[in-house]
């Protein structure tokens, strides 16, 4: 590459959340439950084994410029796919995305697509060691819900149907597989 077009690029690194490495203080996605979340009671839910979260942050940096959570969910088999309601489960496992978001200066840049990209390897290999048959979230509804919906739909999540939870979405692990591998 030319010498004038290069452009310096710094290697991001996801890292599971460790209260003393990342710097959450600076944190803003635009949506201030998850500032509020990320910065007053991730600690306390990791400890209490809540969630696990994964920051992302530059090589040798601390500030976190994006994180999501995982934690564990049942949802009801009526739900989703006839496969689910076929099993005779009442109730089937799935791996619940509870937060994802990008610094407000990084968006648009890819950052949350590799996130979620990561958090859907991460829950592939859990899916090895545990029963889960989906990846499931809850779109945030603002101003900014289309937007929000079309970036997971992008991503291959589609509604669950649950009428307590509309902004409920879903990936069968299935899919996930088929996507990644
Ligand atoms: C949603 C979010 C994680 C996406 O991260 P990102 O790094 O901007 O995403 P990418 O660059 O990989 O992909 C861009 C897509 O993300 C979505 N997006 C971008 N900015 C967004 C915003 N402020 N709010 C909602 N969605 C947004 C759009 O679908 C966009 O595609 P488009 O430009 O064609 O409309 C990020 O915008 C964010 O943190 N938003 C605030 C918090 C949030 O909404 N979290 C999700 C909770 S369900």
């Amino acid at each position: 590459m030319p010498a004038e077009t290069a452009t310096e690029v710094t290697a991001l690194i996801i890292a599971k959340f460790d209260k003393a490495l990342h710097d959450r203080s600076a944190f803003s996605c635009g949506f201030g439950p998850i500032d509020t979340f990320l910065k007053s009671s991730l600690s306390d839910h990791t400890r209490d084994g809540l969630v696990a979260a994964w920051m992302a942050v530059e090589e040798n940096e601390r500030a976190v410029l994006g994180f999501y959570t995982l934690g564990a969910l049942a949802v009801r088999a009526e739900f989703g796919p006839k496969k689910w309601q076929r099993t005779r489960i009442p109730d089937i496992p799935v791996i619940y995305i509870r937060a994802v978001a990008v610094r407000k200066d990084m968006q648009g840049n890819g950052l949350g697509t590799a996130l979620v990209i990561d958090a859907m390897k991460r829950c592939l290999d859990i899916s090895d060691q545990m029963g889960a048959a989906a990846i499931v979230l809850d779109v945030l509804e603002d101003a900014y819900f289309d937007r929000r919906w079309n970036f997971y739909a992008n991503l291959g999540f589609q509604p669950l149907g649950d009428p307590d939870n509309p902004h409920r979405v879903y990936i069968p692990m299935a899919d996930v597989r088929a996507t990644l591998i």
